[in-house]
């Protein structure tokens, strides 16, 4: 992969326009929030959010937390009970991050929410992040803006350090006034569940479940990774009749995650491919040998948990 320049400007109104510019063209981009920097990229293309794990170097796609407007913004991608909006309207724009059930009409890529059928939705409240919200107009998928298994960044310095070469544009909006990740708590029917704490301190969260019917359980475990209902057979050069075959480069598959071999490209498509094979009438599911580098490595990950015995 190229190695681009990585760019500090101040984020100003130049600063936020050119975040935009490259945010559109699917690139990501480093901005403030009030919590810590993220690395954010338009949630609704694939190939932007594989850049972001590309960035990162991270060896495994977790779910990304997607930064919107306002409950509206929100409310078209998740679906919203009494509680989540009474949540919502409290403490948006604000560090709690809500996971809630997605909408089946959601244009987030299925990269965003590494294939599960929740997404964690967050509201932020600083200034620059809202301003590139704005003027950008998607919602946008936003992790730390460090490398893979660094801390979390409070500062455009730290993000130099740990993704300089690697991004082409950081906002410089100064540091970040909580210095730790949002609040992530699951918003379920019967409960609230807190799976991050965080900044959104666990005396105010007492008192709002206290409002309803639920109860924290604290600290949660994330969700777990999607997987498909069918059995999946890796490094498949040949199906067998009864399989699938979701091919990668020179061996095309049924459909193929790239036929160009371009891990950015099969990392955009690979859970809506696996969701597209679980409908397929045919029993079993069988993938086409991926490189084990880049991109590649996470994307083997994925494909040896989904292909663990149950
Ligand atoms: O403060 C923050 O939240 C920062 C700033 C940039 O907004 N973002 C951030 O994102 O910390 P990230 O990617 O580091 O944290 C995402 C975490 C995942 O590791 C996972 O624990 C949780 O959010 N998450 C995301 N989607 C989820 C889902 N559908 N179900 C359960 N947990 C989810
Ligand atoms: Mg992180």
């Amino acid at each position: 992969m190229s190695a681009p320049e990585t760019r500090i400007l101040p984020a100003d109104a130049d600063g936020i326009a050119e975040a935009a510019r490259l945010i559109g063209a699917g690139q990501p981009v480093a901005v403030p929030t009030e919590t810590v920097y993220g690395l954010a990229a338009d949630a609704t293309n694939g190939g932007a959010v594989a850049r972001i794990y590309a960035a990162k170097g991270r060896p495994s796609f977790n779910p990304l937390i997607v930064h919107v407007l306002d409950l509206a913004a929100a409310e078209q991608i998740a679906v919203f009970t009494d509680r989540a909006r009474a949540l919502a309207k409290r403490y948006w724009p604000g560090p709690l991050t809500m996971v809630l059930p997605l909408r089946d009409d959601r244009r987030v890529s299925g990269l965003v929410t590494a294939g599960l059928e929740t997404v964690a939705l967050r509201v932020p409240a600083h200034p620059v992040m809202r301003a590139v919200l704005a003027a950008s107009g998607v919602p946008l998928a936003a992790p730390s803006a460090n490398a893979s298994g660094a801390i979390s960044p409070t500062r455009a310095a730290h993000v130099l350090a740990s993704l300089g070469g690697r991004i082409p544009l950081i906002l410089d909006g100064g540091a970040t006034a909580h210095g730790l990740e949002s609040t992530i708590v699951a918003v379920e029917e019967e409960k609230v569940r807190l799976l991050r704490p965080g900044p959104f301190n666990a005396d105010e969260l007492g008192a709002v479940i206290d409002c309803g019917t639920g109860e924290i359980e604290a600290p949660g475990q994330l969700a777990s990774h999607y997987a498909p209902a069918k059995s999946l057979r890796l490094n498949v050069l040949h199906a067998d009749p009864d399989e699938w075959l979701i091919g990668f480069g020179p061996v095309a598959g049924q459909v193929s995650l790239s036929p160009g071999r371009d891990l950015l490209e099969a990392a955009a498509n690979l859970f809506e491919l696996l969701h597209q094979a679980d409908r397929k009438p045919f029993a079993r599911i069988a993938v086409a040998p991926i490189p084990e580098n880049g991109l590649g490595v996470a994307i083997n990950d994925r494909l040896r948990r989904a292909a663990a015995p149950r």
